[in-house]
């Protein structure tokens, strides 16, 4: 789009190799930018070299947390062409959010040239092996210098580019995961269902917790009886009991609704999977472990893609799941997930948007 102005970086990084690739640590040579006030909404579009910028101590981001993100996705597929995955529906997700937290929207269409736009410049720093992407975070922070609390009115949005290897350390082995009834993500009526920041830093503690006795991460419960299953970690989660997949409903407004988890969802039913939306209490779950029942257990999300859980420990009960193995389901939905993305399987549903 032609408003996006563009201002070329005089000092281009080097770009890290294949294989020194962990997740978010490194960022392209160019971010999108743009800012929001009340007489001009969403103005100044423009891609600029990434770097620091100057904000006053008064910024209410700092203070009272009005801050959303998405997380997204750019592939070099097995043709060397970059495409983006569902990157419309993480677009949609943003303005969910934006309404939520008091956010003005942004123009849908834009925010997309944009990102193409960006992505086009920084397509040499897509990395090209399997397990690689360009992860995409787009994000929006409230930047009004003042201390009282209400919707701020003026804001700043960014997308800023890295590229990625595995997110867990674990890479696609199975995950440790305590089950937490003490601490929780979110209640009905809150903001599980967005991405706000605010719901990473709620996160924190439990899984420091869960961390120093030797858990990956945490499987949050409901906040009301702590007993049914809503997310792990920065993931949905799914269950393979007897001949179902079953996933957390997201009717309750706590849990987030995933891209990954929608397509998971889409091609299990595709396949002829019988998939079940519904409630499901951790109690279920290790009753069906100790029927012989439970046959894997997986979390999905952008970062991690799928995640194969090994282990949950319940207030002491532990179960080892599928031997502490990867379950054929998991690497299968992997394998034709990441097959759509890398240009491996046919993209039946027009999920994969080509860039460049
Ligand atoms: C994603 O999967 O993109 C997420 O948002 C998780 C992130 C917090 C690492």
């Amino acid at each position: 789009m032609s408003n996006i102005q563009f201002i070329k970086t005089k000092s281009p990084k080097q770009k890290p190799d294949n294989d020194s690739l962990g997740f978010g640590n490194v960022f392209s040579d160019h971010m999108f930018v743009m800012d929001y006030s009340i007489d001009k909404g969403w103005h100044d579009p423009r891609i600029i070299p990434y770097g620091p910028f100057e904000v006053e101590p008064s910024m209410m981001v700092f203070h009272y947390g009005q801050a959303i993100f998405e997380g997204l996705k750019a592939y070099r597929n097995i043709n060397g062409d970059i495409v983006a995955f569902r990157p419309l529906d993480n677009i949609a997700r943003l303005n969910y959010s934006a309404e939520r937290l008091c956010i003005p929207k942004v123009d849908e269409e834009l925010v997309w040239e944009a990102l193409k736009k960006l992505l086009e410049i920084e397509k040499d720093w897509v990395p090209d092996e399997e397990g690689t992407s360009l992860y995409i975070r787009p994000f929006i922070i409230a930047t009004d210098p003042c201390l009282g609390v209400r919707p701020s009115y003026t804001y700043k949005f960014f997308i800023i580019l890295s590229p990625v290897g595995a997110y867990y350390a674990e890479g696609f082995e199975p995950v440790k995961i305590y089950v937490t009834d003490k601490y929780v993500r979110a209640a009905r009526g809150g903001l599980g269902n967005t991405k706000a920041s605010a719901n990473y830093a709620a996160s924190l503690y439990a899984a420091e917790e869960a961390k120093k006795k030797g858990y990956t991460q945490v499987l949050w419960l409901d906040a009301c009886s702590h007993s049914y299953v809503e997310e792990v970690g920065t993931m949905n989660i799914f269950f393979r009991i007897g001949d179902a997949l079953v996933t957390p409903s997201l009717e309750g407004g706590s849990i987030l609704s995933g891209i990954t988890r929608d397509s998971v969802i889409a091609l299990a039913e595709l396949m002829g999977y019988k998939v079940e939306e519904r409630l499901i209490s951790i109690q279920e779950v290790f009753e069906a472990h100790e029927q012989g029942k439970l046959k894997e257990v997986f979390g999905t999300g952008t970062a991690a893609v799928i995640s194969p859980v090994g282990e949950l420990n319940w207030n002491d009960r532990v179960i080892e799941i599928n031997n502490g193995k990867t379950g054929e389901f998991s690497k299968m939905m992997y394998d034709k997930l990441t097959g759509i993305q890398y240009g491996k399987e046919e993209d039946t549903l027009g999920w994969v948007k080509r860039i460049c």
